[in-house]
């Protein structure tokens, strides 16, 4: 039987090193891009030269949407806080919601939304130009894996439950509303994705990193790309 404190700890370690990468590819780094490829953490692409790294202006609303996620919050309350630490467990301080600093911030999810579905535009445009190169049809290792990040963080952008909320909530009847039905079917879309929105964060988290750790050792040539199908 795996004991409880297990998860905590998993939770603790992947996210500390998670941010500290985030943290050290975004400040330290001067660009994050290799070819055809964009790290998502420099989209969309900023070109403001100077000592700041382009990173610094985009990447503050995927973050912030992340660290407020829902269940980003359940995580990190019972891992770091121990408040609860797990169910059936006693809590661990006074718990006083989300009601004042810092932790009341957690309310800008629902607005870092709105911003995360335009971000989630751009790297669909970065993982459809990673098919192209000098004009060129162009399919690398790079590509796939940038294809399949973007998925990742489809699943869970769009499993969001303030999304869910947004076409769907505030509604007694569906049919009795205007464009009811269609609200309905987006509804069941997001909550399709939201009953497994823990997986989609994880694993969309691992690919995001994933990406930008494949892009530097491009960069710094530890790593050739192999042109799976070029033309
Ligand atoms: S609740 Fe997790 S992304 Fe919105």
């Amino acid at each position: 039987v795996t004991p409880w404190w297990w998860l905590p700890i998993a939770v603790v370690v992947c996210l500390v090193a998670f941010s500290l990468y985030a943290f050290w590819t975004a400040v330290f780094q001067p660009q994050g891009v290799f070819g055809p490829y964009l790290s998502p953490f420099y989209s969309p692409q900023v070109w403001i030269s100077g000592p700041i790294s382009p990173a610094i202006w985009v990447v503050w609303a995927p973050l912030v949407f992340r660290g407020s996620c829902y269940y980003y919050r359940k995580s990190y309350y019972r891992s770091f806080f121990r408040d609860p630490v797990a169910c059936a467990r006693p809590d661990g301080g006074k718990y006083s919601g989300e009601t004042s600093f810092p932790f009341i911030l957690n309310n800008l999810h629902r607005y870092t939304m709105y911003v995360a579905l335009v971000v989630l535009l751009f790297l669909w445009w970065d993982a459809i130009n990673a098919f192209t190169w000098n004009g060129h049809f162009y399919l690398g290792v790079g590509s796939l894996i940038m294809l399949i990040n973007v998925v990742l963080l489809s699943a869970y952008t769009l499993g969001c439950h303030a999304l869910r909320h947004w076409v769907g909530g505030g509604l007694d009847c569906y049919s009795c509303a205007r464009g009811g039905q269609a609200r309905h079917g987006l509804w069941k879309l997001v909550t399709d994705l939201n009953e497994r929105h823990a997986f989609w964060a994880w694993v969309s988290m691992f690919s995001v990193a994933g990406v930008d750790i494949y892009i530097r050792l491009l960069q710094n040539g530890w790593l050739v790309d192999h042109c799976l199908v070029c033309t």
